[in-house]
């Protein structure tokens, strides 16, 4: 069995597929998660290229089913998880009046509905690795934006406001027991999620890259049990999200 292992949303592209690499440098057996199963297979076979243990695992994370098919069989093949990422997400811009209810439910269920999903699904894995070696992690990608709210993007920040929101009450409920959770807070950062702000005029190079979130994971692996580290904001100078 392996001796640590981890599971990670939204791992096909992007700031998940960043943070599953580092896991694997860092020796985790993963199991890997996103919406297209081509584009996750790609990935996962790229991970297995560098030498990772890769699960990859197509799922449909707005829906109960698909969190609940990950977490079955991340367990059933590993039976162990030392960190949980809550990654995926999906951002739809509209004007308040022109919002539409699908677009809505997706990105409450996608952003926030599946961590807490995830967080129940996981709970006792998660208890087992703390009880075992003082600490499990979970990382949950939140965003500037719901720190701060932002015009055009209002749903995505009250979806990832409420991914604070909940990092805090876990922090609360579990932290005591070695379950220590962090909110990842970026601005921009150089993915397909802000090509629209891309092909509005920033550039990529001015973006933070998924790496330089990827090494705060490491960072949080590193730091003594009994450090918490509730929320980590990456800001941008001329912030522009
Ligand atoms: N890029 C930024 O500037 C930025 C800033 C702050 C926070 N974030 C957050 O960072 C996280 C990762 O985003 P990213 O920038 O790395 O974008 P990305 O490259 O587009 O990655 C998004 C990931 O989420 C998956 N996903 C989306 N909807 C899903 C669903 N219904 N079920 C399962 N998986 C789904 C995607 O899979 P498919 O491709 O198959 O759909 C993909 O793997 C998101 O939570 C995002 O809100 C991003």
């Amino acid at each position: 069995m392996a001796q640590r292992a981890a599971i990670v949303t939204g791992a096909s592209s992007g700031i998940g597929l960043a943070i599953a690499r580092l896991l694997g440098e860092e020796g985790y057996a993963l199991t890997v998660a996103a919406r297209r199963p081509e584009k996750l297979a790609q990935a996962a076979e790229g991970l297995r290229g560098e030498g990772f243990e890769v699960l990859d695992v197509p799922a449909m994370l707005a829906e109960e089913d698909g969190v609940k098919a990950v977490v079955a069989a991340h367990r059933e093949r590993y039976g162990r998880l030392d960190v949980l990422v809550n990654n995926a997400g999906v951002g739809i811009g509209a004007p308040v009046g022109e919002i539409q209810t699908k677009r809505l439910d997706m990105q409450l269920d996608v952003n926030l509905r599946s961590i807490v999903l995830f967080y129940r699904e996981c709970a006792d894995l998660l208890r087992a690795a703390a009880a075992e070696h003082r600490s499990a992690q979970v990382v949950n990608t939140a965003s500037i934006s719901g720190k701060r709210g932002q015009a055009w993007l209002s749903v995505y920040s009250a979806t990832k406001a409420g991914v604070v929101g909940w990092t805090e009450a876990m922090n609360k409920e579990l932290a005591p027991e070695g379950i220590k959770s962090c909110a990842l807070c970026p601005a921009f950062v150089d993915t397909p999620m802000t090509d629209f702000a891309k092909a509005g005029g920033v550039a990529a190079e001015d973006m933070i890259t998924p790496q330089d979130i990827a090494e705060s994971v490491r960072m949080l692996l590193k730091v003594s049990p009994a450090c918490l580290i509730p929320e980590i904001i990456f800001e941008r100078p001329g912030d522009a999200l």
